[in-house]
């Protein structure tokens, strides 16, 4: 398969392109008057509705055959997610969303964990493809939390973690860097399964660049671990 490079370490591969091209199509065949934001195509001018595609998300474990990648949508209205579906082929594993009606996983209604401690908890995140150039990195927050906490898991995608978040498979996820289509589909998952998605400060999400998902039990506790580490970068 034909892989291309966005940067060092974040590839595309003709598939990313091919699924986007028919998320797109088929939005534009039911949906002509809505906007869409794609990873791979940018923008496509329309109304307040608007798609949010990552049309593979964990490009890199797709490339390597690994299993956790996935197809991310979201429909978002007036700046509110409503929708959201994470699709990931190779578990067989669908997760959707819909505002106030909460989330499931292969039709099965999900939830959050109840686990309240930290010490408790198997906790997920990533390093950014663009990790080699950024001043400020994963690695300081990775080496405080790390120590603290049951286990940790590192999947390869941003959606899927948020998804097993909550269907409680992980307690939380934390990554600096993701971009909005990374997580707007995962975002609406979680708060419908019952979890919490900010900043690490703990304050609404205005900036993709610091996202903490959590089964709320753990966010405050978990929120003052990373903003020990920020207050000293
Ligand atoms: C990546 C995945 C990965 C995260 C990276 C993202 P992509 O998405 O979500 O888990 O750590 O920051 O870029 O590039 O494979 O769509
Ligand atoms: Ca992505
Ligand atoms: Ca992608």
């Amino acid at each position: 398969m034909q892989i291309t490079r966005k940067s060092e370490k974040d590839l595309v591969t003709e598939a990313d392109v091919a699924v986007e091209k028919h998320l797109v199509e088929q939005i534009k065949k039911h949906y002509p008057d809505h906007s869409i934001l794609g990873e791979e195509t940018g923008r496509h001018a329309g109304n307040e509705y608007r798609w949010i595609i990552d049309p593979i998300d964990g490009t890199t474990s797709f490339v390597h055959d690994q299993p956790f990648f996935s197809n991310s949508v979201a429909l978002e209205h007036n700046g509110e997610i409503i929708l959201a579906a994470v699709n990931a082929p190779a578990l067989g594993e669908l997760f959707m969303a819909e505002y106030g009606s909460g989330a499931t996983l292969n039709d099965k209604p999900i939830h959050v964990s109840k686990r309240d401690k930290v010490s408790d908890c198997v906790l997920g995140t990533g390093f950014a493809c663009v990790r080699q150039n950024l001043e400020h990195n994963n690695l300081p927050y990775f080496e405080k939390v790390v120590t603290v906490i049951r286990g940790i898991r590192r999947y390869g995608s941003a959606a899927i973690d948020m998804s097993y978040v909550a269907c409680g498979r992980l307690d939380g996820f934390w990554e600096l860097n993701l971009q909005i289509y990374d997580m707007a589909a995962g975002m609406l998952i979680v708060t419908e399964a019952g979890g919490t998605v900010t900043d690490f400060a703990g304050k609404k999400l205005n900036t993709p660049h610091e996202t903490l998902a959590t089964n709320t039990r753990i966010h405050a506790e978990l929120s003052n671990m990373l903003m020990e580490v920020k207050q000293h970068q």
